[in-house]
């Protein structure tokens, strides 16, 4: 029989931990999210339904996406114990020059489409972090304009190139002049992406006001207010467009770009050059032929080729092919900052987060921002400490197993051994996963069939 009593006010006292309540309606909100997926809720309370959908829709089915993400949440860490992690540093050079994070802000179009402070709050953002932030020729800023925001910091200008040459190369020239200390060149896009939320929701440049986003709207004013109140959304680099996205794209994009149009590029720029969209090991190795600076692999957030290939799933082999020669980047699918330290840990030099930064842009502004910055810090600096290491120089392959769920069916691995060597993709991926050697220390095996597709 349990004895009971009357309770004391002093035994009660301890309990009461009655804090103030916080009166600034964003903070509380902002600071009652804990991962990226609570600010993406948030974002999506706040936004209009076009704006929403068009930053986390992906191309046609949205596979690729889902298989990035689904890569990433499919590994296993590898930690070791009784270290001393009492200090942990999270920074190291990057292209030749310092980030404290190994992450950065990666290039959106639109972005004062989905919160009016737009690239400006990424740029301040990013310069309180510590972190490069990249402007893109769709981007809703002036090259200048971002500068001034981020003046001491590292900017990177992101450039499509146009069927009008001289209008691109005025916009590398102008980045230039402005200090930007490197160019993305985006080559994944040589005709834009099916995005069907897109032409389902109708999304156009500037939102068209409906019947339907004015109805999507009432509950979404302070998105409204914002919109109206502030400047007119202009572009980085183009004049006003009206109409919708798709056609502004195929509009721009030049498919004839190849190899030799990027040597002439990357001769035009005083700074480093990274070939954004790379998704395979030869084409990498025909980059490092040409001299860039790095390469990021990436599959563009999934918004262009549908079922592309997963670039987590790349990193392994191109970061041992070619990652003495030239930087290897990363980016798809990353919602946390395990993810970072898994990609760091499979030989990426630095990832950037595209979707992560644009929810917080959506569920607060520039504090929204920041508040990416410090979910992802913080979780990037607590998986390296439960790893047991100090610095990003201690992360290997060993830390981290990809697990897979998809690979390439048998019939295929002998067809593919035997095509022509531009075919031999999954041949090579055969023979790696055959022989996936976990490296490093420690070294914890997992079930055969599980041992990652390591590409
Ligand atoms: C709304 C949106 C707009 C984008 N616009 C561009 C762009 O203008 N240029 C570019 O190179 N990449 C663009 N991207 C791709 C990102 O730079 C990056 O590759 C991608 O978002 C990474 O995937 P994640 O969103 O899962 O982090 C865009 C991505 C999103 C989500």
């Amino acid at each position: 029989m349990v004895q009971r009593r009357i309770p004391r006010i002093k035994d009660l006292a301890p309990l009461m931990k009655f804090k103030a309540p916080e009166l600034n309606a964003k903070k509380r909100r902002l600071d009652a999210a804990l991962t990226i997926a609570d600010l993406r809720a948030i974002a999506k309370r706040r936004t209009p339904k076009a704006a929403f959908d068009y930053t986390e829709g992906a191309a046609e089915a949205e596979i690729s996406l889902g298989r990035a993400r689904q890569a990433f949440e499919d590994i296993e860490f590898h930690p070791s114990i009784l270290r001393d992690v009492s200090t942990v540093s999270t920074g190291w050079d990057v292209l030749g020059a310092p980030v404290a994070q190994p992450f950065g802000i990666a290039p959106t179009g639109f972005t004062r489409m989905m919160q009016t402070e737009g690239e400006i709050a990424g740029a301040h953002a990013a310069a309180r972090a510590g972190i490069p932030f990249a402007l893109s020729t769709m981007g809703t800023t002036s090259i200048e304009d971002v500068k001034a925001a981020n003046p001491n910091g590292r900017n990177w200008f992101q450039l499509y190139m146009w069927k009008d040459r001289d209008r691109s190369m005025a916009l590398v020239d102008r980045a230039a002049k402005a200090g930007y200390d490197t160019l993305l060149v985006t080559v994944d896009v040589p005709v834009a992406g099916a995005r069907l939320r897109d032409k389902r929701n109708g999304f156009s440049i500037p939102p068209a006001l409906t019947l339907g986003t004015v109805v999507n709207a009432l509950p979404r004013p302070e998105w409204w207010i914002n919109f109206l109140t502030t400047e007119p959304l202009s572009f980085a680099s183009l004049d006003r467009w009206s109409g919708t996205v798709a056609d502004l794209l195929d509009t721009m994009f030049d498919p004839t770009v190849d190899f030799e149009d990027l040597a002439w590029i990357k001769a035009q720029w005083p700074g480093k050059v990274v070939v954004k969209g790379v998704q395979n090991l030869d084409d990498a190795k025909r980059l490092v032929d040409l001299g860039v600076d790095g390469i990021t692999l990436s599959n563009h957030g999934g918004r262009q080729l549908d079922r592309a290939p997963i670039p987590f799933h790349l990193l392994p082999q191109v970061a041992r092919e070619v990652g003495a020669h030239t930087e290897v980047h990363l980016d798809t699918g990353i919602m946390s900052g395990a993810d970072v330290v898994a990609s760091i840990a499979l030989g990426a030099r630095f990832t950037m987060i595209g979707r992560a930064y644009l929810y917080g842009l959506m569920a607060g502004g520039e504090a929204g921002v920041d508040r990416t910055i410090a979910i992802l810090s913080e979780q990037v600096a607590r998986t390296m400490r439960l790893l047991g290491v100090n610095a990003l120089e201690e992360l290997n392959p060993g830390h981290v197993t990809q697990l897979s769920r998809l690979q390439p069916v048998a019939s295929q691995l002998v067809a593919a051994a035997e095509a022509a060597p531009a075919r031999k993709t999954p041949a090579r991926r055969a023979s790696v996963s055959a022989s996936a050697t976990v490296t490093g220390t420690p070294v914890k095996r997992a079930p055969k069939e599980a041992i990652a597709e390591q590409p």
